[in-house]
């Protein structure tokens, strides 16, 4: 099996930019299948850093090849922009990075719309990035998007002034005030942009590829639990952030996919609106936020912060078929005298290990209190030098979830990663 996927377990932001960049060097392809600029997907080496919202986490990688599948949604203007500041030429980029020509644009006016409509939703807003998703991905399965492929259509321009006027129409029954000109320059230069890139049907690369025996990492963007059928739905992204919309999202059999690697932060977090069960709104979660530095990569809003919750892990586990778990952020516990992982919920005062259906179900989290630990473990390279403490709350959540804790990070930067074998 030559296709793996790496994705994200929770409510996203559980490092998967910084995973992948220290995966990359073991596979040939790096291929993003979902989402699109709402992802901000952060790498640090050699004391830089850097934030990716489009483009695949393998860039940085000179030999290796990049995908932005036919899953993910793009803004030219945001590629664009992300494209000039990442480093090398664009001549050099162009190289290493391919774009599907089946992947949909947003248009300026789907920006428009996700605003106008958040606007308007009073106490159920979502919380959304506000980049155009949740309008793009309605005009894709609608049947109304505009792809890739269409930017070489000599009609072009008369196909996204008929998709636009469409959007204005709808606008017009929103009281809602734009100018949709202040995002057409940038959009339109970003299509020029996109024209020096290889824009194929890349689901004939990835298979090819595969069957070369070459290998391909799938980067999922999100997570689990803001997957649009098993999110906290309606507080979820527009996308299937999960394992089987790496299929659908590059043009990949179940048949093919070999590890599913499942990425998770060592405590929660969670940015925009939703249920978050193991929430914490006193000091400790204020300093699990500070420590951790959890603030948006995309938005840069504050991140809310909890402790671990099992029951939603051993779903996202479920739903994915989980071979591998990657444990993230563990640095970031160090200090804290007691640490808690929620392992059933009450729910209308009955103990239950099933996420509620509705996202209105008040649920109340049943914990179990573990030892923490006061070392500093950034600089630690070998599992067996961890504190004991924490290789038990890592033995405690194999046990909860019977999947192996394969890797552990204790730090941002692509060196601070521990891998147990
Ligand atoms: P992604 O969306 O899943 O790629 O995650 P983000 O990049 O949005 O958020 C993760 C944040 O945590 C970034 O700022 C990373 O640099 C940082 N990070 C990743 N892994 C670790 C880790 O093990 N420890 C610490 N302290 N920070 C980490
Ligand atoms: P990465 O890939 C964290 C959240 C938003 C909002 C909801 C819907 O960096 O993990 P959307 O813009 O898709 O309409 O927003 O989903 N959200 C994310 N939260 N990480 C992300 O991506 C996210 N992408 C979207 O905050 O609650
Ligand atoms: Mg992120």
């Amino acid at each position: 099996m030559n296709f793996d996927i790496l994705l994200g377990l929770q409510w996203g932001d559980e490092g998967k930019g910084k995973i992948v960049d220290a995966l990359s060097p073991g596979y040939d392809i790096i291929a993003r299948f979902q989402g699109g600029p709402n992802a901000g997907h952060s790498l640090e080496f050699n004391n830089m850093k850097h934030v990716l919202h489009l483009i695949p986490s393998g860039i940085f990688h000179p030999d290796k090849l990049n995908i932005i599948g036919n899953g993910v949604v793009i803004d030219p203007a945001v590629f664009m922009k992300e494209i000039l500041e990442l480093g090398p030429s664009v001549e050099e980029l162009a190289g290493r990075l391919v774009i599907s020509s089946r992947a949909n644009l947003i248009l300026p006016s789907h920006r428009i719309l996700d605003a106008a409509y958040e606007a308007h939703k009073g106490n159920t807003k979502i919380g959304s990035t506000l980049k155009g998703i949740g309008p793009a991905y309605t005009d894709k399965t609608g049947r109304n998007g505009l792809r890739v492929g269409d930017i070489f259509n000599e009609n072009f321009r008369a196909l996204y002034d008929e998709h636009v006027n469409g959007h204005l129409s709808i606008l017009k029954s929103y009281n809602f005030s734009f100018n949709i000109e202040e995002y057409e320059k940038g959009w339109f230069e970003g299509i020029e942009l996109i024209k020096k890139f290889k824009v194929l049907n890349t689901e004939y690369l990835v298979n090819e590829m595969a069957v070369k025996g070459k290998k391909v990492l799938a980067e999922g963007a999100q997570g689990t639990m803001l997957d649009v059928d098993f999110g906290s739905y309606p507080f979820v992204t527009s996308s299937n952030t999960i394992s089987a919309g790496a299929c659908t999202g590059l043009g990949v059999s179940p048949k093919l996919i070999g590890e599913i690697f499942g990425i998770f932060k060592a405590y929660c977090t969670r940015v925009g609106s939703g249920p978050f069960p193991t929430e914490l709104f006193d000091a400790t979660g204020t300093e699990l936020r500070e420590k951790g530095k959890e603030f948006g990569s995309t938005t840069g809003r504050p991140r809310r912060c909890g402790w671990i919750d099992l029951p939603a892990l051993k779903y996202s586990i479920m739903i994915n078929g989980i071979t591998q778990l990657f444990m993230t952020k563990a640095d970031v516990l160090s200090g804290f005298k007691t640490i808690k992982a929620c392992t059933s919920y009450r729910v209308d005062g009955v103990e239950c290990h099933e996420l509620p259906f509705s996202s209105d179900s008040a649920i109340e989290p049943v914990y179990t209190e573990l030892k923490g630990w006061e070392e500093d473990i950034k600089d630690l390279k070998e599992y067996k030098h961890l504190p004991v403490s924490l290789i038990n709350y890592i033995e405690f959540i194999e046990k909860h979830t019977g999947i192996p804790v394969t890797m552990i990070s204790v730090g941002p930067d692509r060196e601070e990663t521990i891998f147990r074998n």
